[in-house]
């Protein structure tokens, strides 16, 4: 990768994390190109010391890969304007955009990998889903995972329609835990403590829980189970959520929010 020169095309939120995790991790900032229309957005990443431009072909020309951090409605535009290489890897975190759109927009053969990133990455902390069109060699797979890598852990899937239920999972999935904090908050300040004391103590909860569940040394189905002694308070509250359906009404709102992704990747993959 350390050889690669890179483009950005848009430099908004999404990039700005990419470029300062290659940045910190080493990479010679020289050797990145940025282009995005809005000068406060260019001044942000001089700032990291990468070169700016308000000429996409100006970034594209020379560059080995080029990833594409627009968003989804506006990357086809871009990208039929274009003048990108058929050798170039393009590497997509346009939300939905389908791979074979981007070939349509550039050329038959194009090299595209398409990476499903969550917030979360903004802080080096996200998830990345990867997938790969046939004509990514195997070098470019490692260059585009390299390059995601920086905002936090990253896996492959193997087909294309996979990225919807990725994005019904992870990449809505910041909101729901987000969902269930404030829920938490308001229970507790109904349960008469100050605002403060609930959000404390509904965070730490959330960071707790992750951190234990992330140590993988039991599923959380197991981490539940060890916290819900029959007569309890947890058990009691558990009941609750399982006499309501909660476990339904979630498989529901994931079901709903794939259908949404198979929607927009119809929608963007027209433009
Ligand atoms: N943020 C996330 O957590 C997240 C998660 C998963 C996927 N994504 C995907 O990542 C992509 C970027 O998201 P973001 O949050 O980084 O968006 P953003 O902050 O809005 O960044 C997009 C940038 O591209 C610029 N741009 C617009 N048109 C352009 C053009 N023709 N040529 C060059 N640059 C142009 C925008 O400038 P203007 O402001 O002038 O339009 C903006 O600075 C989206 O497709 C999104 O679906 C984001």
């Amino acid at each position: 990768l350390s050889n690669e020169s890179i483009a950005f095309i848009g430099g908004g939120n999404m990039a700005r994390a990419l470029i300062s995790g290659l940045v910190n991790a080493g990479r010679d900032p020289l050797t990145v190109v940025v282009s995005d229309p809005l000068p406060e957005q260019r001044d942000l990443l001089d700032e990291i010391g990468v070169r700016t431009t308000a000429d996409n072909d100006e970034a594209i020309s020379g560059a080995n890969v080029v990833v594409l951090a627009v968003k989804p409605q506006v990357l086809g535009d871009v990208l039929k304007t274009a003048r990108v290489n058929p050798d170039q890897l393009l590497v997509s975190i346009a939300a939905g955009v389908p791979s074979s759109a981007i070939v349509g927009w550039t050329h038959p053969d194009q090299p595209v990998v398409r990476a499903m990133p969550n917030t979360p990455a903004l802080l080096g902390a996200g998830i990345t889903a990867l997938y790969a069109n046939d004509t990514v060699s195997d070098t470019g797979r490692q260059t585009a995972q390299d390059i995601l890598a920086t905002a936090g852990r990253t896996l492959w899937v193997d087909e294309e329609d996979k990225l919807d239920a990725v994005t019904a999972v992870s990449g809505s999935g910041p909101a729901y835990y987000f969902y269930l904090m404030e829920a938490m908050i308001e229970a507790g300040i109904g349960q008469g403590l100050d605002a403060e004391t609930a959000t404390v103590l509904t965070l730490e909860t959330a960071y707790g829980a992750a951190l234990m569940a992330r140590e993988r040394t039991h599923p959380p189905q197991t981490l539940r189970a060890n916290v819900s002694s029959p007569g309890g308070t947890t058990a009691a509250a558990l009941s609750v959520l399982d006499a309501e359906g909660a476990r339904d009404i979630i498989g529901r709102a994931l079901d709903r929010a794939r259908a949404r992704s198979q929607e927009l990747a119809e929608e963007f993959g027209q433009s």
